[in-house]
């Protein structure tokens, strides 16, 4: 989605949301926009797409003031031009708004406007707040800001400056993140912690329907009934260098290189060798509710929904409780039956993905228990579940998520052994699993060690514009995990499927062009998935196996392989993952195609 900046402060502003738009760069990149209050009145300055090419539109000279906004956005209600770029004025030209989500009654919001004359410039909702703040401007920025949100539907993180109040900013959220940098005689809004984390670590999270006015004495959180609220303040524990590329040549390759790292911090503190379990505590569950728990509900959106699958047979396998896994834009609409003995349990990397969101308030409202497995500290799903685990993988800059994806499923793993020791395992059973979660980071750092392997095997898709990723059991959503890499970063069309599905469709796509990457580790559908290759080889398929090591009969029939270190069945995902993220990484290197920021995508989806 798009990312917001703002500031009240004694340094130049232009500056300072320059650099925090650089950090918010990934939740969108379509166009970008500055205003600043220079004591004049208001200088706005926006350019269509990235961030580079507004800061070569406003060239060596910034424009002076020390209030300010900025934004990056995301396309949603028009396309990314100049004329559609934040900020938006209103009638008057003397009030700007950036703003993140939509306006879902901008439609009958301008008609009314325009009966009462006034003119638009963009397609966009957010232009038509803008008018509407205006309108109702009446010499306090606050009480404006305030009527207009009143009269919206919707989702919106927004600030708002007026040339009229020099030394004031006005921002809300409903819906979409926002939070407030609270640094010494300064205040920031963002969307998020990275745009601000060089200036302060201290950090107010906004909670839907609150609004804070910056001013040159500090800060203060209202109701959009203009109530006061006071609010806590938070520490950012995170450093700066984790949101650098560390010297990789992309946040991608840095973020699949971390992931020894990530998924170590992902286990470490929560695995009891001794009693072959792991503790969880803040699942906010006691061990006589998780045991009553007769059904879980796993919902999420895009690589957080094929861990969900992946979790599904975890928990199925080890625990014996039936799990339903849901898309969570589905969920949300579907009438779901759920109740008190049902656990929901939303899978986010950012914690804000807006379907995710939804979904579980809705299972909540129906009186289910919601936990979260997320990784942003402090993020809206965080805020919102009965209880959760968060993934500590660090933050995931990469648009396409990499580490973020094994940790999800190494937290998966440890509920899932939590719930199965309460429930039916064994604790020698439950030991072997420690013991396998444990070697796992030293595993991944073996692969990791023969990238130049799995570079080469890149070539074979470089002139494709088709390929079919095939898996069986806990390694089909794997495939779905690879093809996603592929779509998403080097847009190359491919899918994934369960292995023994191609037979019933896409065998008849097969021929001597398209590679059909096989996960096919030595599990105990190992067989089976022998006679699909079999089946691609009998139509000239090309064959690309990842196998485990001294798998001569796949290696006899693939056109090349790659080998994966042994684990349990149920944990090979874990490893299999990761050669498939190089393949996609190294195959849109060579494309030529953007990695960390794929095009018409965006790191987080708030909105619908
Ligand atoms: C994955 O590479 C994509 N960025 C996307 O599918 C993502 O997984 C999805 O938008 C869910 O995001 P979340 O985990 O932050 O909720």
């Amino acid at each position: 989605m798009c990312g917001i900046v703002g500031y009240v402060g004694f340094r130049p502003a232009a500056d300072l949301i320059i650099r925090g738009l650089r950090r918010l760069e990934y939740r969108g990149y379509d166009s970008a926009g500055l205003a600043v209050l220079n004591g004049d009145g208001l200088v706005v300055t926006k350019a269509s797409g990235k961030l580079s090419s507004l800061e070569k539109k406003l060239g060596p000279t910034l424009p002076q003031g020390t209030v300010g906004l900025g934004h990056t956005r995301w396309a949603t209600h028009g396309a990314p031009t100049t004329t559609n770029a934040h900020p938006h004025t209103d009638q008057t030209g003397r009030i700007a708004v950036i703003h993140n989500g939509i306006i879902e009654n901008a439609g009958a919001l301008r008609t009314a406007l325009e009966q009462r004359n006034h003119t638009f410039e963009s397609e966009t909702d957010t232009e038509v707040l803008a008018h509407l703040i205006g309108e109702l401007y009446q010499g306090d920025l606050e009480l404006a800001v305030a009527a207009a949100l009143r009269e919206v539907d919707g989702a919106y993180g927004i600030a708002v400056i007026s040339a009229d109040e020099p030394d004031c900013l006005v921002a809300a959220r409903k819906g979409s993140p926002l939070i407030v940098g609270v640094g010494d005689g300064e205040w920031f809004v963002a969307s998020d912690a990275s745009a601000l984390l060089e200036h302060t670590r201290s950090v107010v999270y906004l909670d839907d329907g609150e609004m804070v006015v910056l001013s040159r004495d500090g800060y203060r959180v209202r109701s959009l009934d203009v109530m006061e609220i006071s609010k806590k303040i938070d520490r950012i524990e995170w450093d700066l260098a984790t949101i650098e590329r560390g010297g990789f040549e992309h946040f991608m390759l840095k973020e699949i290189f971390d992931q020894p790292t990530s998924l170590s911090n992902t286990l470490s503190g929560h695995l009891l060798e001794d009693e072959g379990t792991a503790r969880l505590e803040g699942l906010n569950l006691t061990n006589d509710e998780l045991k009553q728990i007769d059904r879980i509900i796993i919902t999420a959106c895009g690589t957080s929904w094929h861990a969900a699958l992946i979790g599904e047979y975890m928990i199925e396998e080890l625990a014996r409780v039936p799990v339903e896994v849901e898309y969570a834009s589905e969920f949300r609409y579907r009438n779901p039956v759920v109740d008190q003995r049902t656990l929901v349990i939303g899978i986010s990397q950012s914690g804000e993905t807006a379907d995710t969101l939804a979904a579980l308030v809705e299972a909540k409202n129906r009186g289910a228990r919601t936990i979260g497995v997320v990784n942003v500290v402090g993020s809206t799903i965080a805020r919102e579940v009965d209880g959760g685990t968060y993934l500590h993988a660090g933050p995931e800059v990469g648009v396409a998520s990499t580490k973020a994806f094994t940790s999800q499923l190494g937290a998966l793993a440890l509920f899932a052994l939590r719930l199965a020791r309460l429930k039916n395992l064994s604790i020698l059973q439950g030991r072997q699993f420690v013991e396998a979660l444990k070697a796992l980071p030293g595993q991944i750092e073996e692969i990791l060690g023969r990238v130049d392997e799995i570079e080469s095997l890149a070539e074979r898709f470089l002139d494709t514009s088709n390929a079919l990723y095939l898996g069986r059991g806990v390694n089909f959503p794997v495939a779905l995990e690879g093809a996603l890499k592929l779509k998403e970063i080097s847009y190359i069309h491919a899918e994934g499927y369960p292995a023994a599905e191609m037979k019933h469709g896409p065998i008849a796509l097969i021929d001597e062009n398209m590679p059909v990457v096989f996960i096919a580790p030595r599990d105990a559908v190992h067989s089976k998935i022998v006679s699909n290759i079999e089946e691609v080889k009998a139509r000239g398929g090309k064959v690309v196996a990842f196998v485990n090591d001294g798998d001569h009969e796949i290696e006899r029939l693939a056109d090349a392989t790659f080998t994966i270190p042994e684990t349990l069945d149920l944990l090979t995902p874990i490893l299999t993952t990761i050669p498939l993220q190089l393949v996609a990484y190294y195959v849109a290197v060579r494309r030529g195609c953007d990695v960390d920021q794929p095009r018409n995508l965006a790191k987080s989806v708030t909105v619908e």
